[in-house]
């Protein structure tokens, strides 16, 4: 990466430095790369770990060094004099301590406020990706897991596309399966002016596949008829094509409805859209040897798995993987993607090691895992009720997205109005604040665990105020709005005026956190570890509340340089809340 892409990013900044200094110290091991992380010490903002593992490898041939740290003392003394270090120490086995210059960190801060946060944005090397979220079935219900993938897989995209990727937000829907077949006849013959009665007929899709289902189960000339059905469907029998299309329509829009109160853009590809491209892609892995026969089926084998990949079932049809591999197919080729990137429950991830592994089978991906083109399965964990089940709500049902959001919302309104806000804000203020709270209150919460553990769903603890919530980041927030309101200065006069020091240690940290945000994001994103950005949110409001409650801002002797780091602090909150899909309020 070049200077140009490091901009906001400390770590590999300081990194490129030590670079130089390995070239310098070790010039025979040129293929060592610079180990530098942040650290937590006190000894220091930054640490180079190389010396212990360089140790092994130069031993006996430089006797220079009697020791790691003796590594270390040459790889601090050859670091390239910079701006951005202000001392440098060796400790312990030879870790090199770098203090960075709280000038060029107060620079640096003043520099965002003034070009803007896009400035920090990670430098990836990658283009393009597509990330394959969400994905409900059609006429089945859409169920809080599908709401993990929406919000997960909603915040990548975000980061992804902050970090200037081209980002193809995929819905793959499951429309076309085998239980069209029986949705299909049931339509038919409960409402036979299907066609000018248009949906109305239908009405609750869910009750409807309930009710279809039972007689597919118990009737079977229905049976015979539904699975025939699918037969038609597939040759692309018009009547039954607009049937399904019909049936597709109802879910979309149930589908839209959640995704446009949660603020989600995606666009549908589902897994119908595939399916014309499944012949002709099972022919090239035919071709590749790829395809055996097993049992009346099509499959492939794959290492480490005992049960092959089946590509064609037992009947002739094509199924899940069949669809995937299609589709994996189509956005390497067609849409050129660099990284496909999967989230789902980590229930599939078999599924997905399996055809990962097929693909890299028919030489599609390399074996290296890390290499371009990439692919990557998001699992995550179950969302669990106060009883440590699955979560279901009272009548045992699952959960309708919709309900739960409107909960969400009453909820975070009742608790507005019983802070009065109701007769300060107008009725529409009102419900966009609660929206706001509300459904941020869900999203962090799912968030901010790493993902891949299950969660217990709580509106009494995810609506808190206090601690580690969306609603408590939203306050606080809100918080440095106002003061920075009730100063009654012009910060975009101040940003062009005055100038920010850090002289005060709660200042420093604050502002060393600041310019920590862009390494922050990179590694969120390069990691697929939403949580990780939800820490630095958590911690950046706790620096924060420690630089604002031992250092006065209005009215002290630094009152410019103390308004400018509220209002950079406020700016950082308000990305990471926008690449949290969280909309940030200026009042609460
Ligand atoms: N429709 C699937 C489900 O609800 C998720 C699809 C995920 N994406 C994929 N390309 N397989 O479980």
């Amino acid at each position: 990466a070049s200077d140009q892409e490091n901009i906001g990013n400390v770590r590999k900044q300081l990194a490129k430095l030590f670079e130089t200094s390995l070239r310098t110290t070790v010039p025979e091991e040129s293929d060592v790369e610079p180990l530098v992380a942040a650290c937590t010490a006190k000894f220091g903002d930054y640490q180079c770990n190389n010396a212990m593992s360089l140790w092994p490898r130069i031993k006996g041939k430089k006797t220079e060094f009697r020791g790691p740290p003796a590594v270390g003392q040459a790889l601090m003394k050859n670091l390239p004099s910079s701006e951005m270090v202000e001392a440098c120490s060796v400790a312990g086995p030879g870790f090199v301590n770098v203090t960075l210059s709280k000038n060029w960190i107060a620079k640096n801060i003043q520099k965002m406020l003034i070009d803007g946060i896009e400035t920090c944005a990670p430098g990836l090397s990658v283009k393009r990706v597509v990330v394959d979220f969400s994905s409900p079935n059609i006429a089945k219900e859409m169920h809080v897991g599908h709401l993990r993938s929406t919000i997960i897989g909603d915040t990548l995209a975000r980061m992804l596309e902050f970090s200037n990727v081209e980002v193809l937000r995929r819905n793959h829907v499951g429309d076309w399966g085998t239980q069209f077949g029986m949705l299909i006849e049931f339509l038919f013959e409960k409402f036979p002016d299907w066609e000018s009665a248009g949906d109305t007929a239908i009405g609750d899709l869910q009750a409807f596949y309930k009710a279809s289902k039972q007689k597919f189960d118990e009737d079977p000339v229905f049976k015979e008829r539904a699975q025939k059905a699918v037969v038609r469907l597939q040759g692309g029998e018009p009547r039954y094509r607009s049937a399904w299309a019909q049936i597709c329509d109802i879910s979309r829009r149930e589908f839209d409805g959640v995704y446009q109160r949660l603020g989600v853009s995606l666009e549908e590809k589902g897994e119908s859209f595939y399916n014309p491209y499944i012949p002709s892609v099972l022919e090239m892995l035919s071709e590749l040897g790829l395809v055996e026969e097993s049992e009346g089926a099509r499959v492939i084998f794959v290492e480490g798995f005992e049960r092959p990949v089946i590509v064609v079932k037992k009947d002739g049809g094509y199924n899940y993987a069949s669809t995937d591999l299609a589709a994996l197919w189509y956005r390497l080729n067609i849409e050129k993607a660099e990284w496909i990137i999967y989230v789902t429950d980590v229930g599939q991830s078999e599924h997905f090691q399996m055809f990962f592994k097929a693909a890299k089978r028919a030489g599609w991906l390399p074996d290296d895992d890390k290499a371009y083109p990439r692919t990557n399965h998001v699992g995550f964990g179950l969302v669990l009720g106060e009883d440590g089940k699955r979560f279901r709500t009272r009548s045992t049902e699952v959960v309708r997205l919709a309900d739960l959001l409107d909960e969400a919302k009453a909820r975070s309104k009742a608790a507005l109005i019983e802070r009065g806000k109701d007769k300060e804000w107008s009725e529409e203020d009102l419900d966009k604040i609660a929206e706001a709270v509300g459904y941020g209150a869900v999203k962090y919460a799912d968030l901010k665990n790493n993902r891949t553990t299950n969660y217990t769903f709580n509106f009494d603890q995810m609506l808190n105020d206090k601690g580690n919530t969306a609603v408590y980041l939203l306050y606080a927030h809100a918080r440095m709005c106002s003061i920075i309101r009730k100063s009654g200065k012009d910060i975009e006069e101040l940003k062009k005026t005055g100038s920010i020091a850090l002289n005060h240690p709660d200042e420093r940290a604050l502002g060393l956190h600041l310019l920590q945000f862009g390494e922050t994001v990179e590694e969120a994103c390069t990691n697929l570890l939403p949580n990780v950005l939800c820490e630095y949110l958590y911690n950046l409001s706790e620096n924060f509340t420690k630089f604002y409650s031992n250092c006065q801002v209005v009215g002290s002797a630094e009152e410019t340089s103390r308004l400018l780091l509220c209002e950079a602090t406020a700016v950082v909150m308000r990305k990471c809340f926008h690449l949290l899909g969280i909309v940030p309020v200026h009042k609460l």
